[in-house]
Parts: structure tokens; sequence; C-alpha cells
């Protein structure tokens, strides 16, 4: 997020907009907590994780009254325009915003998850994958040495976005992600096979917003299937959300950042900027909130023919 926040106000900078960042999104509109930013603000910041605006959700900005207030808090401070980078709830407030009062605001994808329809990926998403991988590395070294079967759990509260990567790349047996329905008897089923062919150990992966149950469920139903397999868990956490970001999170930030910019400065509201197919995009909000971005079903065959 910083990365692209810098990218926003160098942008701005550069073409000779005043620019404010806002504390806490909606909660410190709300509250007029505006900081008038220049190029200096955001120096050393392109290697930093987490943001330096602080992040948080706001209750109020979901009603007509914490609408108001913000927007008096722009008119105050003399804002004609918005980016917002964020997710799904970010883009809802802004759609709304935009309706009653007239404030356009153009997003850039801002969530680990990578699961937001108009971009191949979300900024922050190579990160959170390189860092959870790095982890399954580790653990790898336990479930090679020991003989055992880890069960890892990895973040997307409603996306296997981060686990197929980690699957693939980190060389587990399955993956478990909510976009596919995988009984835990296939697992069962799929670990048992494996064993038969003398595996000794075992990484699965699995998606926090599994349906299938979280990942102490299925280690406990493979436990009581398969006795004989020394089990564990392991969820990596909120490691995934920070850390110095990767080359490529630094590129997307910056590249979506200054085109966010850009496209309020041509007239665009109520839109996202994102990467398709490579190709700079501008994806409604509407489209954004309400269409699924789907998984490449393929990348599920392939762990399945990885761990042969
Ligand atoms: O939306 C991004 C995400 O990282 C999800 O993958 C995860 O479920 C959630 O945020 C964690 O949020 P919190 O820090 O509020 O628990």
């Amino acid at each position: 997020m910083n990365a692209c926040l810098r990218a926003v106000v160098r942008a701005g900078v550069y073409h000779g907009i005043e620019v404010y960042g806002i504390m806490r999104g909606y909660s410190g509109m709300i509250k007029g907590e505006f900081v008038r930013m220049d190029s200096a603000s955001v120096s050393n910041t392109v290697q930093r994780g987490g943001t330096i605006l602080k992040s948080a959700r706001s209750q109020k900005f979901m009603t007509k009254e914490g609408r108001q207030q913000a927007f008096d808090q722009l008119v105050n401070h003399g804002i004609e325009g918005l980016v917002a980078i964020g997710g799904n709830g970010t883009f809802t407030g802004a759609t709304i915003f935009e309706k009653e009062f007239g404030i356009p605001t153009v997003g850039a994808p801002g969530t680990i998850d990578n699961d937001l329809y108009g971009t191949d990926y979300t900024i922050g998403y190579d990160t959170a994958v390189n860092t959870a991988l790095e982890a399954i590395d580790k653990i790898r070294d336990t479930a090679d040495s020991h003989d055992r079967c880890f069960f890892v759990e990895v973040m997307g509260r409603d996306s296997g976005y981060i686990a197929i990567p980690c699957a693939i790349g980190g060389g587990a047996e399955i993956v478990m992600v909510p976009e596919t329905a995988m009984s835990v008897d296939a697992v069962i089923e799929t670990l048992q096979s494996s064993y038969a062919r003398h595996k000794t150990s075992f990484i699965v992966i699995v998606a926090e917003g599994e349906e299938e149950g979280n990942v102490h469920h299925v280690a406990r139903r493979v436990k009581e299937a398969i006795p004989q397999l020394d089990t564990r868990v392991t969820i990596v956490g909120h490691i995934q959300r920070g850390g110095s970001p990767t080359a490529a999170d630094r590129l997307l930030a910056s590249q979506l950042g200054i085109a966010a910019v850009e496209g309020l400065l041509n007239g665009m509201k109520n839109v996202m900027a994102g990467i398709v197919d490579r190709k700079l995009t501008y994806t409604p909000f509407d489209d954004t909130i309400n269409k699924r971005k789907v998984i490449n079903q393929s990348f599920m065959r392939m762990v399945e023919i990885l761990s042969v």
C-alpha cells in the first residue's frame, strides 16, 4: 500500500495537484484527519509494508449521517476527487458516496487475497504468496526429516488465490480452496494412496476460507482415518500481511497508483485501475463488487499431477 500511496502522491505532484492523505480511510474522512502531502512525505516508504496512512473499518461511513460528515470534511478541505486503495467494501462505500454527493473516486486494488474482479493481480498478493511459500519451505524441513503430514493454513477469506501457488510452488500433495468443494474424504483417499506408494511426508495446503471446515477439523478427520500419520497443523497467519513488498508488488502498486490519479484527471469515477492480460484497465466498481474472479481450474490439476 505504501508503494501505491507514494505513486499517488508523486503523480499528483507531477500533475500539479494538491494532495492530502486521509488517515484510517473513511473513518479519518469523517473525523477530518487529513494530512497535506508532498513528494517528501512519501520518501523512504516504497520498501515498507503496511500503510503509513493506517487502515480501519468504518461502521459510521455505512450510515447516511456518517457520509454527510465525510462530505462536509472534504468540502472544508477543498477536495474534489478521491483515490481509494482497497477492496470490495471500500469500493461499495465509494459508489454510494459518489451517488449521494458527487465526489468521484478511482480505486486501486489493495488486498492480499487477489480475489478482485478487474485485475489479474492485486497489490500485496505477490508478497503474501512469497511470504507463505517461504514459511512452507521451512515447514517442509520438519515434515521431511520427521516423516510427518503438515496441514498448513494460508490466508484467503473467500478465495484460494494464495493457497494455489503455495501448493504448486511448495510441493504440496493437496490444496483445499473455497472455490472447489473438495471433501475431507477425498483428502483422506489421496493421502492413503500416497502413503501406500511409500511417501513419508506430506503437505496439505488449506485456504482459510475453505468450506469443509477449518484446518484443525481437516487434520483431526485425517488423523482419525489414518492413525499412523504423524500430523501437525501450522497457521501461517498475519505474517502474510506484512513485510517488505516484492519487486512485482512495488511495480504493480506504482503503476496503479499513477493510473488512479490520471484516471481521475481524465474525468473517470467509480472505476478501479487494474492490470488485465498485461494491459492497464479501468473496471467499473459495480463489476469489481458483483462479478467473481474465476480460479483457473488447470492449476488444481497441476497440484494433482505434480504430487504423483
Ligand atoms: O482480506 C484480506 C485478509 O487478509 C483475509 O485473507 C483474512 O481473512 C483477513 O484479511 C484477516 O483480517 P483481520 O486482520 O481483520 O483478521
